[in-house]
């Protein structure tokens, strides 16, 4: 096994930029570039370092915001972190649109999270459950110099319910607890609480008198949180009489519009295939704004398929309706944000993406990243049914081909006025590009 490291962890990071490098080849010039990546200022990299393990270097993503978002009648720059060319794009013209139609509308639900302690025990049920009020006394009485802080917040411990899963698997049990952690994601407090509970569970167990000796043994499988949040619930919304939607590209009228605009929504909701694209539009936005604003996005995307999947089949996380004629389309979506606690005042760009936002509550974060979500779907559903993605996609596309064949400022200018009535697609760009250096030559 002589490729196997040991101590990696250990090395510094010029020594481990130099072990990674030396296969390759030109290992001078690669650690010139992974290093020119480092930060300027010496104590923001090393916040960058220590935020993970083996740090190298940065990895660059675009910072950008879109304007004119029109949320519950507050007007915000949304800041989004994508490497996607045309989501801003969308996400801002959709913005746009909505801006003089009343603007996004959204709501959150409910904010109850979720952990389980998973625990295997053969002992009689109803003896424990006979003695839950008690025990569940003492996990909340128990923990109380975790609780106080939250607490003082508004937060806390809603609920521990004891949960039978011996249908399941053999002796399994759950303690499934509910918690309100305000502004924080509260992952480190849930799980700081689970923990707690899963030795106060089996203390109670071991040394109770109800119990006989047989039944003693508590076994602890894992104390972990639920990134699946149904409960933590946001809805996003626009609505408006069906004429203001005004006149379309390619001429689609708001009735034309409407009834290719409805059908593309029933069959996201019937379709996987077309569900998972469509809900992929959804994530574009939110992502941005997830990771823009230092949350977790792997959290909110596992919760959001989980949801999509609520009843069996997995389905657009969007409905439609047209009653009354009014347009209605409507995202509903568990999402578990903070805007205090883990990078969001630690990333200099997270808080600076908090303070363009006025510094929100956790629930004010969750609508806006929804609303993202709903923008974004939007802007591809529209242009989906009428104009087609390619055409616009590819015009944003445009600068990225053009880095790639290394195009300096001028041509980048000639090719984008070139190109504004011209379809745009890898071949055709070389060959542009070609035509302008041969008649410079
Ligand atoms: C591309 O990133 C996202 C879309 O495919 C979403 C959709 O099809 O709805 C355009």
């Amino acid at each position: 096994m002589n490729n196997i490291i040991s101590g990696f962890s250990k090395l510094s990071k010029e020594e481990k930029i130099k072990l990674v490098c030396q296969k390759l080849t030109n290992p001078s010039a690669v650690e010139q570039i992974v290093k020119s990546y480092w930060h300027r200022d010496d104590n923001t990299q090393k916040l960058l370092d220590e935020f993970s393990e083996n740090t190298l270097s940065n990895y660059f993503f675009p910072f950008g915001v879109a304007p004119n978002f029109l949320i519950n009648g507050k007007i915000y720059f949304v800041p989004m972190v994508i490497e996607e060319s045309s989501v801003i794009a969308a996400a801002a013209n959709a913005a746009k649109f909505w801006a003089s139609r009343g603007g996004f509308h959204a709501q959150v639900i409910s904010t109850k999270k979720v952990g389980q302690v998973h625990f295997i025990w053969n002992g009689d049920k109803q003896k424990l459950l006979h003695h839950y009020t008690e025990l569940k006394f003492r996990f909340k009485d128990e923990t109380q110099h975790i609780t106080a802080n939250m607490v003082k917040r508004g937060g806390g411990i809603i609920d521990i319910e004891l949960v039978d899963m011996r249908h399941e698997i053999e002796d399994y049990y759950q303690l499934k607890a509910t918690f309100e952690t305000v502004d924080s994601m509260g992952a480190n407090f849930i799980n700081s609480c689970l923990e707690e509970f899963a030795q106060i569970l089996k203390n109670f167990i071991a040394t109770h008198s109800a119990f006989d000796e047989s039944e003693r043994d508590c076994k602890v499988i894992m104390s972990i949180l639920s990134n699946y949040t149904p409960e933590c619930l946001i809805k996003a919304w626009v609505e408006c009489d069906l004429p203001q939607l005004g006149m379309f590209d390619d001429g689609d009228t708001p009735d034309s519009f409407t009834w290719k605009f409805e059908r593309a929504i029933k069959i996201a909701q019937v379709d996987v295939n077309r569900a998972v694209t469509h809900n992929k539009g959804i994530f574009n936005g939110i992502d941005s704004v997830v990771l823009a604003t230092g949350n977790d996005f792997r959290a909110v995307e596992a919760c959001g398929h989980a949801f999509a999947s609520r009843d069996g089949k997995y389905r657009s996380l969007t409905s439609f309706s047209r009653a009354n004629n009014k347009f209605y389309y409507c995202l509903t979506i568990p999402m578990a944000l903070g805007t205090v606690g883990g990078l969001t005042s630690l990333h200099p760009m997270a808080k600076f993406s908090l303070e363009l936002l006025g510094n929100p509550s956790a629930n004010e974060l969750m609508m806006i990243a929804a609303i993202a979500g709903l923008a974004n779907n939007f802007g591809a559903v529209t242009t989906l049914v009428t104009k087609g993605i390619q055409r616009g996609h590819m015009k944003m596309h445009l600068l990225n081909i053009l880095n790639h064949f290394e195009a300096s400022d001028e041509e980048k200018v000639k090719a984008i006025e070139y190109f504004k009535a011209e379809k745009v697609s890898f071949n055709s760009v070389r060959q542009l590009l070609q035509e302008i250096r041969e008649n410079n030559d």
